[in-house]
């Protein structure tokens, strides 16, 4: 049920895509059905697109499926990013990073024209933090003083493992879970937990997204 919705989403977010643009391809299972479809309307309507892949998994995805990659580096802009998110509230701040990939999803998105966010129904939420905790990506080189100092800004630091072992993202770093509980103010947090040395980037995604799609049992809509 939740993947026949994540699928109705990220398909939906192809309609943001026109021939001939830079296209910021997400991560996760809802970017992958935005990133098939795309595929498909490409093949099927002869367009010429760009995709800018956020981690190693959606570049193989993507070029899996034959459409043309550049990196970031390799355009002057984006025109539209396709993202998921793990939660949305209602002002479309968002908090992304349970796939690990959030620091180049957060790039992609600040160089994008427009930002669009393809999420199951289960994803909204009335206030960030109510379920999902804010991943911090952080140099592994002393990370227990970045967990101590994070902790610091009150929340509980749990370092991400992945059978027994440190997760390390596409980046080479590590992945600090932090639960804050409800976050009132999520654009003084990001700044705050930016400020700790040693992290690289978190979660938290501040006034970036411009259309939130929601897929659920009654449908699609959009968040404008
Ligand atoms: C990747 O690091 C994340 O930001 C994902 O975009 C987010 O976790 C949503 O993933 P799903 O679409 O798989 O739920």
């Amino acid at each position: 049920m939740t993947e026949d919705l994540k699928r109705l989403a990220g398909e939906a977010a192809i309609a943001h895509v026109r021939d001939g643009m830079t296209v910021g391809l997400g991560t996760g299972s809802t970017a992958a059905h935005a990133i098939r479809k795309l595929a498909a309307v490409v093949r099927e309507r002869g367009w010429t697109i760009r995709g800018v892949p956020t981690s190693i998994a959606t570049e193989r995805l993507a070029a899996s499926l034959g459409l043309p990659l550049a990196t970031l580096d390799e355009v002057d802009s984006v025109d539209v990013a396709i993202d998921g998110a793990d939660e949305v509230d209602p002002k479309r701040n968002l908090i992304k990073g349970a796939g690990g990939a959030h620091l180049r999803e957060k790039l992609v998105a600040r160089a994008a024209a427009k930002v669009v966010i393809a999420v199951d129904a289960s994803k909204l939420v009335p206030v960030l933090g109510t379920k999902a905790p804010v991943p911090v990506e952080v140099h592994p080189f002393g990370w227990r003083q970045t967990k101590n100092a994070l902790e610091a800004l009150w929340c509980t630091a749990t370092l991400r493992t992945a059978d027994g072992d440190p997760f390390w993202t596409d980046n080479g770093n590590y992945i600090l879970d932090c639960k804050f509980g409800p976050i009132p103010k999520p654009e003084k947090l990001e700044r705050e937990i930016n400020n700790v040395p040693g992290v690289l980037e978190n979660g938290l995604f501040v006034g970036l997204a411009h259309v939130v799609v929601v897929a659920g049992p009654e449908g699609l809509r959009t968040m404008p």
